[in-house]
């Protein structure tokens, strides 16, 4: 059997992160030049159920069931064998990849996730359908921090632009005019389930002020949404702008977040802002393509590790 393999895409909340926990709509699309990928081949030797795992980016080396039942890519493939109700698979070798940065809020867990179990999925001879590849990478996501709202499973497993509402169906929307974002890399690598428990604690100590900030958040990405389906861009870099003023009073912003998106915007971006969980990990900022490249340069001048530069609804 040749060797069968699976990617997904990296994401970018453009606006609504951590409001989308308390109910909030939120705005996230695929990165496409970021991706993880996992490759099954057949072990044909091995015995039944013997499943060996390598994940060079994180050092792994091992088999299934060495691997605590938390752990995500443990979870992700036992998910897939219950869901299929296999007790033991075919014996075969999984290798996992990706080029999405770790731990920096773009979706690097989600994406791992997703392609692994597909391709474990396409190895058992079944296909399974988006909805319940979200569900089970879902389920994966819940480790990372107890409380996802689901936006990061939907996004990166239907590779397309999402306006989520946590428990509702997903919606999609026309991008009028595409437009172009930059990515800008801290370099900070900050789990997310730190930042959505902090601000879960914030909210428990003060529910008011926070409730008002969700709603505050949630409001721009409805703004937000109108405005992208309209083409009017100029109208979201203000947006972007004070979601990431609203972010920095839910707490989750740093000073290399605030560094980037001060840089970003003195090189001329529309607006900037943090994006994901925060702490750390990656910023974004709206340019034009005449201010692209200045953008880029002026975040690697203000110490970003690593930059993206995506089109939007291209
Ligand atoms: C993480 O990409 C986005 C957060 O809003 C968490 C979540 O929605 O589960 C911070």
């Amino acid at each position: 059997m040749p060797a069968l393999s699976a990617s997904a895409p990296g994401k970018v909340i453009l606006f609504g992160e951590h409001a989308v926990v308390y109910g909030q709509p939120a705005i996230a699309v695929p990165v496409t030049h970021v991706q993880a990928k996992a490759i099954v081949t057949a072990n044909p030797r091995g015995t039944a159920g013997s499943v060996h795992i390598q994940a060079p980016d994180i050092d792994l080396d091992c088999y299934l069931r060495d691997l605590a039942p938390e752990n995500p890519l443990a979870k992700a493939i036992n998910g897939v064998l219950t869901s299929l109700s296999i007790e033991h698979p075919p014996a075969f070798n999984l290798r996992v990849t990706s080029s999405i940065p770790l731990a920096s809020g773009m979706g690097s867990g989600a994406a791992i996730s997703v392609a692994v179990i597909r391709v474990v999925a396409a190895f058992l001879g079944r296909q399974l359908p988006d909805e319940q590849v979200s569900a089970l990478t879902y389920e994966v996501e819940k480790i990372y921090h107890g409380t996802p709202s689901g936006i990061d499973n939907t996004v990166v497993t239907y590779a397309m632009p999402v306006y989520f509402i946590k428990g509702q169906p997903i919606q999609t929307f026309a991008v009028n005019r595409p437009f172009t974002i930059v990515i800008g890399n801290t370099g900070v690598r900050s789990p997310t389930s730190v930042a959505v428990g902090d601000v879960r604690k914030n909210w428990q100590a003060d529910p008011a002020s926070f409730e008002a900030l969700f709603a505050q958040i949630g409001e721009i990405a409805q703004q937000a949404r109108l405005a992208i389906e309209a083409g009017q861009i100029e109208a979201l870099g203000p947006l972007m702008d004070e979601n990431h003023k609203l972010l920095q009073a839910l707490t989750v912003s740093s000073p290399e977040l605030d560094q980037l998106v001060d840089a970003a915007r003195q090189a001329g971006a529309l607006g900037a802002k943090l994006s994901g969980g925060g702490r750390g990990g990656n910023m974004i900022a709206l340019a034009d393509a005449a201010n692209a490249q200045a953008i880029v340069q002026a975040l690697i001048d203000a110490g970003a590790t690593g930059t993206i530069t995506t089109a939007v609804g291209s």
